[in-house]
């Protein structure tokens, strides 16, 4: 392409040199630069891209985009542009020919839930005959199969959705689920994305040392609504934006829908409801009612926040004509998120589940779903990172001592910090709820040895929670990144332990596995 024919999908811009340079492609990061890229100077809160220029044009960068001039005239053409992290998405989408047009285009915001929603979402429109891909904090699947997310970010940088998009274009995907983060709405990393659908899942207080208020983090989610109203300039088709009724923030993002709400909960007046809802070992059941009918679901995946999550991307579903039978027939095949309440099933007579819930409050809603569904004792095997929100300890000491029978404490990504201090500090919380060390809780560094310890006290009827790591692949010790797997780990030491007694099945919740195995490796 020329650089003139990217110029053109620019608002502003000032041309120094020739627009007749051929470009091979849009490049904000000089490690992934290739010769012929166009490269766009980019000011990030880390680093100012501005000092790569010289380094971009050394590695044969075609021209520049840049919000000020080097310092050096460039040997090279120089486009200047008033901010350049817009432009970045601008001149990607021209690139790519905007993909997004070309597909019917989901996202999903929200505190928690995002990557469920958007992965059910997937699962969902597949198993009703629609070829989709999904980008998440998990999976990117460019329509050629799933591959595990390894960026450590849930939603990609502009060049990097537009190619994605792209991709499922190019490999005859219809639809496109996009993980959207309110860090990435506010970034322009979701610029000229033409969503048809927006999914808010709740809003919740996090996130407010990047967003300050609360109403700064829903106005952060609520562009997603924007971009919704947006996309009926350039795409046709049914634009909806999808609420969950029974949050906080449906009162206030209710005023700002644009185009047709679709709203979902536990009771009317939703429009999509779950009624009915039974907790049982291998999963959830439940009456979905809705504008288009009622039907019954089964699903493997387990609590209450997974009925919303199922309740959201059937909404989407249906919304893209799915019939009420094909979301249920796709619900009852849905797999869980790699990670995210993922059953480990190696025939042991207890339950043990994998869950990400690294913060008190997460920890807090995974075990109070568990407990239910555990007649015998909650065991609960978490740590808690180093070098990050060193605060959470003492608190998640504190619920997992409240919540749980018993507690390990174990390492999470210690990093440079003192492994037995952030134990220790756990420990802490635990105790102030009254809790003995020896009794009811146990402080054992070394992750394996702690949930070997966990498994070894446990018999039929209980559940062994693992919190914290979910579907990560290493864990950080001083700056080493040391390959680790909650999820296979478990499976080795569940392999190794002496057969069990036989119980009976109805007390040892076995039946519907729905694990991601595939993606253990
Ligand atoms: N609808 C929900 N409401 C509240 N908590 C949820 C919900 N869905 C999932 N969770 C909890 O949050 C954890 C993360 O779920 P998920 O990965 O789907 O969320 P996310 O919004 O993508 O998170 P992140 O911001 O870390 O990418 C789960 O392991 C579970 O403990
Ligand atoms: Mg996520």
């Amino acid at each position: 392409m020329l650089l003139h024919e990217l110029l053109d999908g620019l608002p502003a811009y000032e041309l120094r040199g020739s627009a007749d340079v051929e470009v091979t492609g849009v490049c904000f990061d000089t490690r992934r630069l290739r010769p012929s890229d166009l490269f766009v100077a980019v000011p990030e809160a880390n680093r100012d891209g501005h000092i790569f220029i010289e380094q971009a044009v050394e590695r044969g960068a075609a021209a520049v985009v840049a919000e000020r001039p080097p310092a050096q005239p460039l040997p090279v053409s120089l486009v200047l542009v008033p901010r350049s992290k817009p432009a970045l998405a601008d001149l990607a989408a021209t690139f790519h020919d905007h993909p997004s047009r070309k597909l019917r285009l989901i996202g999903v915001t929200g505190t928690d839930g995002k990557t469920t929603t958007c992965e059910l979402a997937a699962q969902l429109l597949r198993s009703g005959g629609v070829p989709s891909g999904f980008l998440t904090t998990v999976t990117l699947d460019y329509g050629l199969g799933a591959a595990d997310n390894r960026t450590r970010q849930s939603t990609l940088e502009s060049p990097d959705v537009q190619a994605g998009l792209a991709s499922m274009v190019e490999h005859g995907c219809r639809a496109a689920v996009l993980e959207s983060t309110s860090h990435a709405l506010a970034l322009d990393r979701l610029r000229n994305c033409a969503f048809d659908t927006a999914i808010v899942t709740n809003v919740t207080h996090e996130h407010l040392d990047f967003h300050r208020t609360w109403e700064g983090y829903l106005e952060a989610k609520a562009r997603l609504l924007d971009l919704v109203q947006e996309s009926r300039a350039v795409k046709s088709g049914r634009k909806t934006v999808i609420l969950n009724r029974d949050d906080r923030s449906h009162q206030h993002l209710t005023r700002r829908v644009p185009v047709d709400e679709l709203s979902y909960g536990l009771s009317p007046p939703a429009d999509l409801r779950a009624e009915s809802i039974e907790h049982v070992p291998s999963g959830s059941r439940f009456l979905m009612k809705s504008p288009w009918g009622d039907v019954a679901v089964q699903t493997p995946l387990v609590g209450q926040f997974n009925v919303y999550n199922c309740l959201a991307a059937a909404a989407a579903a249906l919304v893209e004509g799915l019939s009420l039978q094909q979301v249920a027939n796709g619900l009852a095949g849905a797999r869980a998120v790699a990670g995210r309440m993922e059953r480990i099933d190696e025939g042991q007579p207890f339950q043990v589940i994998v869950d990400y819930a690294h913060t008190a409050d997460s920890l807090e809603k995974v075990l109070r779903v568990l407990r239910p569904g555990t007649p015998g004792r909650l065991l609960c095997v978490f740590g808690s990172a180093g070098e990050r929100d060193v605060e959470k300890r003492p608190a998640m000491g504190a619920v997992a001592a409240r919540l749980a029978d018993y507690v390990v404490i174990t390492n999470e990504d210690p990093r440079f910090e003192d492994a037995g201090r952030i134990l220790e500090e756990i420990a802490a919380g635990a105790m102030a709820e009254g809790r003995l060390r020896g009794a009811d809780f146990e402080c054992i560094e070394d992750r394996r040895q702690a949930i070997a310890h966990a498994f070894a006290g446990a018999t039929a009827g209980d559940t062994v929670l693992l919190a914290g790591k979910g579907h990560e692949q290493c864990i950080i010790v001083r700056d080493e990144k040391l390959p680790w797997d909650d999820r296979a780990v478990a499976r080795e030491l569940l392999r190794n332990l002496s057969p069990p007694s036989p119980v009976p099945t109805d007390t040892v919740g076995r039946e519907g596995s729905f694990t991601g195995d595939d993606r253990c490796a």
